[in-house]
């Protein structure tokens, strides 16, 4: 799909976002392992979340819908079936990395693959502390790459240092540690999302922080709980906050986004640009913060840079991140973000290319990027490299270029916010 952009001259409205990706994919898998039935409120529909929905239902587990609610019949630690056939987590890291956790504590054969892009990233970060722990698993590159056979078994605890920035290697570990006997040790010194903790602390696991870095959780452990709301992604907001804060006009109110610390990175490194950014009505839905945004024009910005202890705290933004900073005074200088380059697309590589065609002064690291603001872009032809955040952050960019301009593949939003383009219409007009 093909969409056309025309230059915008303010952002005005209020939206809510759709449902935390994150926290969506978390509800799914942990109330499945519940021993009852879990009210899902809020989750994210898109094509991300029902690939998580989808490979479970092929694991026996049934879910109800009902509106704005979906509710999961867990099937306890124990209860999944063998699958009949090949899951398939699409286009989904998070659902690919949690789910091989999960598959690892089974007593039975299962095969999990995903599309190109998927089967493309890397998978050696979950098999070998899971194998470790006693799982089989094979696939390819000695299961590096998707399809993963798993045989899964009575699990052994682990001690592991995470030796990447990964929530979804944490959470498959958490998750795996359920069906291990005993106590088990994660170490995250990047201080990655922490929603797996947070659910699994709601659904009464045995989990604790024991100092910054370390987290211990015991089994055996029985999981319940009634209710998970999901607030706003923070991630999808993020688009619309950059918008706001680069339109020459307008005022943007953003209701029930999750403003949980470890994502909130974007929030903090935009205000030290000079973006207006205040946050209203703090809450909590089941151990996670939330909170309402108010964003108001703010050009020009100053530029900033981040290195790579901030990264984590907004891996996902940082393609829109890139886009603030062309509208920055001075030197917008992004490292230690070669993680990146394992996502959906190579998202230095994607949005580097993509921008330069709009005559964006950019230049690619290794590890990122250094932007130079203030520069005019003009309207181009654009493509979206089948990554749902390169068309969002692409999107936003065109919305101030000179001309009007088309996103090629912009089907993709479809992953994570398949309404992101009535949603801008509608905040634009
Ligand atoms: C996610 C973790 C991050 C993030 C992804 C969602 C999660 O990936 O980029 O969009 O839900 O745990 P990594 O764990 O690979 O850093």
């Amino acid at each position: 799909m093909e969409m056309i952009i025309k230059p915008a001259e303010k952002i005005e409205g209020q939206t809510r976002v759709p449902g935390d990706k994150s926290i969506s994919h978390r509800a799914l898998i942990l109330s499945s392992l519940t021993e009852g039935t879990v009210e899902i409120e809020g989750l994210l529909k898109s094509a991300d979340t029902m690939s998580t929905l989808k490979c479970l239902q092929e694991l026996g587990v049934e879910f109800e819908e009902n509106g704005r609610t979906v509710k999961v019949k867990g099937k306890g630690l124990r209860g999944f079936a063998e699958p009949d056939n090949v899951l398939d987590a699409g286009n989904s890291g998070t659902t690919a990395r949690l789910l091989t956790g999960l598959l690892s504590g089974q007593p039975f054969h299962s095969v999990l693959t995903g599309d190109d892009s998927l089967r493309r990233r890397p998978m050696k970060r979950v098999t070998e502390p899971l194998r470790k722990m006693g799982a089989s698993i094979s696939g390819r590159q000695n299961g590096e790459l998707l399809p993963l056979a798993i045989r899964g078994n009575d699990l052994l605890p682990i001690s592991y240092t995470l030796p990447v920035a990964s929530a979804q290697v944490k959470s498959a570990l958490l998750i795996a540690a359920l069906f291990a006997g005993g106590a088990s040790e994660i170490i995250d010194y990047y201080q990655t999302r922490d929603h797996t903790e947070r659910a699994l602390r709601y659904l009464n696991a045995d989990i604790k922080k024991t100092g910054k870095y370390h987290i211990v959780i015991k089994s055996p452990t029985n999981l319940r709980g009634e209710r998970f709301q999901i607030p706003g992604d923070i991630s999808a907001a993020a688009f619309f906050i950059v918008a706001a804060a680069l339109a020459p006009r307008g005022e943007l109110y953003l209701e029930e986004v999750g403003v949980n610390p470890s994502r909130t990175g974007i929030i903090d490194l935009l205000r030290e640009m000079g973006a207006q950014i205040s946050i209203h009505n703090r809450r909590e839905y089941n151990c996670e913060p939330v909170a309402d945004l108010l964003v108001k024009g703010s050009r020009p910005l100053r530029g900033i840079s981040v290195g790579k202890e901030a990264i984590p705290r907004l891996v996902d933004e940082i393609p829109v991140l890139a886009v603030a900073g062309l509208f920055a005074h001075g030197e917008t200088v992004i490292q230690g973000a070669e993680e990146l380059r394992l996502k959906e697309s190579d998202r230095l590589k994607s949005i580097f290319l993509e921008l330069k065609k709009m005559g964006a002064l950019i230049e690619e690291l290794p590890d990122g990027l250094i932007i130079r603001g203030c520069a005019r872009l003009s309207g181009a032809e654009l493509e979206s490299h089948g990554d749902h955040r390169i068309a969002m952050a692409l999107s936003v960019a065109t919305l101030f270029a000179e001309s009007e301009s088309v996103i090629k593949g912009a089907e993709t939003v479809s992953i994570s916010f398949p309404d992101f383009f009535t949603v801008l219409n509608e905040l634009t007009c």
